[in-house]
């Protein structure tokens, strides 16, 4: 092991961990301080913390309060697609397809079926061939599989890695996700209901996309008159990547598709930003030079 790698923590280097770590305490100390906290609600504070850990929602409560600020600061000045958070619900792992591709599902996967297709592209326009979108989502009542649905009654159900074709082209056959609150009966719930709170998102699909050439992008794409758009509780919508679904009908594509009847279509044409331009870019930016 070299020298510098002893010294991380996490990843973490330890003259970087000493600097955020300090003030994190001293804002913290300050937080006390201003707002006169009492040993009884220190106490309570920390019992919070243990219930949080106790009931394994550690990685959801911070998800859900600080990871959108953490996604706006890391992806400043960054071309291509907006990014949005990962959440608490990704698994690595999960199959891979070659694009055209259903989801692994189950035999009775409930909702309306949905078709998700487009391009990947570059920041200078050119198709990304072997692109790969890892997609994870959520199925029609909300639950995410390896979560609310347990691995061994359904593997990786809505989850896969696609492969976009030789012209960065994908299409992906899934069902339509719902409206989705994070769990009401932990204490991150509890929290949320005392702050006067709701606990809902609004359906969203999620994909991290990756090109050797190209910084990886993990993201998400909500739905047009989704009523959450406006008050997710985990504030990760972003005007950009919300979408207008279409309806289609037409017999042949039915069948192509091997629906039942109509179904849904989303296209979405992915930039992904080059990783030296970006580099040049935060670069500029770091020194102030528009
Ligand atoms: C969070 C993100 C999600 O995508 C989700 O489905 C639930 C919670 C989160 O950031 O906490
Ligand atoms: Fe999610």
């Amino acid at each position: 092991m070299g020298a510098s790698e002893a010294s991380k923590v996490y990843g973490v280097s330890q003259g970087r961990l000493s600097e955020v770590f300090e003030d994190f305490l001293a804002t913290t100390k300050e937080l006390i301080r201003r707002h006169r906290l009492t040993h009884r609600e220190y106490r309570a504070a920390v019992d919070f913390l243990c219930a949080v850990a106790e009931h394994g929602e550690l990685k959801l409560l911070l998800d859900v309060f600080l990871e959108a600020t953490v996604d706006a600061v890391d992806s400043q000045g960054r071309p291509g697609t907006a990014s949005s958070v990962e959440g608490p619900y990704y698994v690595e792992g999960a199959p891979l397809m070659r694009s055209p591709c259903t989801l692994p599902h189950r035999a009775d996967e409930p909702g309306a079926r949905l078709l998700f297709y487009g391009t990947v592209r570059d920041s200078r326009g050119e198709a990304l061939a072997g692109a790969m979108l890892d997609v994870w989502q959520a199925d029609a009542s909300g639950a995410y599989s390896h979560f609310d649905i347990p691995a061994e009654v359904a593997p990786y159900n809505l989850r896969a890695r696609v492969i976009a074709d030789e012209r960065g082209a994908f299409e992906i056959r899934t069902w339509m996700s719902a409206p989705y609150h994070i769990p009401k009966d932990g204490p991150t719930g509890a929290l949320l209901t005392a702050l006067g709170r709701h606990p809902y998102r609004p359906a969203h699909l999620h994909v991290k996309l990756s090109h050797e050439r190209c910084l990886p992008l993990t993201t998400q794409l909500f739905f047009e008159g989704d009523p959450y758009l406006d008050s997710d509780v985990v504030g990760a919508v972003k005007a950009p990547l919300v979408v207008r679904l279409e309806r289609r009908d037409a017999p042949d594509e039915i069948a192509r598709l091997g629906c039942d009847g109509p179904f849904y279509a989303l296209r979405y044409d992915f930039v992904l930003a080059r990783r030296a331009e970006s580099q040049a870019d935060t670069a500029c930016a770091k020194a102030g030079v528009a």
